[in-house]
């Protein structure tokens, strides 16, 4: 049993007020939730870059409802006292604010999260409004809006010049104003970011955003580096886990091939007598 206390809304704001960093990370499933949990990671984001790093899409355009509340589900049983956010997937808090409601109720109720994040500003503040009024904590998410990177043609910076950057700091207030908790900042330049954080009352999670943000977010395949590929400069990979699980798997692979493993060490025993019996009957049954 762990004696951690699971950050809320409330606790959030005090951290802010302290300055405080704020460390979120990406998980997909129980396992890397009780990992993250047991690094004393402040929030877990249940990302739709599951589609990426977990589903093997190329874009998170694909990821359902059901995909995140599936995968919602198991990183709340991986991590019962660490803040939950589930991503709302592509077009599911678009077309409507009652259906946006629909979807994130079912997602609370059924993943236990603690909030929802999405990404976009001033087109998705009413729902976000409807949302916060309803009980329902948000995260939002502006710069690079991964849904919507055909338009942008790609992941790339955001923010780089004046109508850009005045586009970005807008969409972050229709935020604050709709009533966000947190605002996710992604693959902006650094002072843009900087700026931000001084203004918003809200703190500012930066993927690709800086030092100056209140908080930093990774995704737990890149922080791991998993695949082994080449990543987006922002990231750091604090452990190289692809390479090692790929030796692994290979020993492995080896030792069966070889007949080495499993050895007496990762066998059974059973008693000599127990034995003599057992050859005794299978000999008479084989014979009679
Ligand atoms: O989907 C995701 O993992 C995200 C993070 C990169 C912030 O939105």
């Amino acid at each position: 049993m762990t004696d951690k206390k699971r950050l809320t809304t409330l606790s959030l704001k005090s951290l802010f007020a302290k300055g405080e960093k704020i460390v979120m990370v990406t998980a997909y499933d129980a396992a890397q939730a009780a990992i993250a949990e047991q690094a004393d990671a402040d929030i877990i984001l249940v990302g739709d870059s599951l589609g990426m790093v977990v589903l093997g899409y190329d874009s998170t355009i694909p990821v359902t409802v059901e995909d995140m509340i599936h995968h919602g589900k198991a990183v709340r049983r991986g991590a019962p006292h660490t803040m939950v956010l589930v991503d709302m997937p592509f077009l599911s808090y678009r077309k409507s604010v009652p259906e946006t409601l629909a979807n994130a109720g079912r997602i609370m109720q059924e993943t236990y999260a603690d909030g929802i994040k999405l990404e976009g500003g001033k087109a998705v503040a009413p729902h976000v409004q409807a949302m916060v009024e309803a009980g329902i904590p948000v995260c939002g998410h502006v710069g690079l809006t991964p849904q919507n990177s055909l338009n942008f043609g790609g992941f790339r910076v955001q923010g780089k010049d004046l109508e850009a950057a005045e586009h970005i700091i807008a969409d972050a207030w229709a935020l604050v104003e709709a009533g966000v908790s947190m605002i996710v900042l992604e693959c902006v330049p650094a002072k843009l970011a900087a700026i931000l954080s001084e203004q918003l009352p809200v703190p500012i999670i930066g993927i690709g955003a800086g030092a100056a943000c209140a908080g930093q977010v990774l995704v737990f395949h890149d922080l791991l580096d998993l695949y082994g590929r080449k990543l987006p400069k922002f990231v750091k990979s604090y452990a190289h886990l692809g390479e090692a699980a790929t030796t692994a798997i290979r020993t492995y692979r080896d030792e069966v091939k070889a007949g080495v493993f499993p050895s007496p060490a990762f066998s059974y025993e059973v008693g000599e007598e127990e034995l003599a019996l057992l050859y005794a009957k299978v000999k008479g049954d084989v014979n009679p």
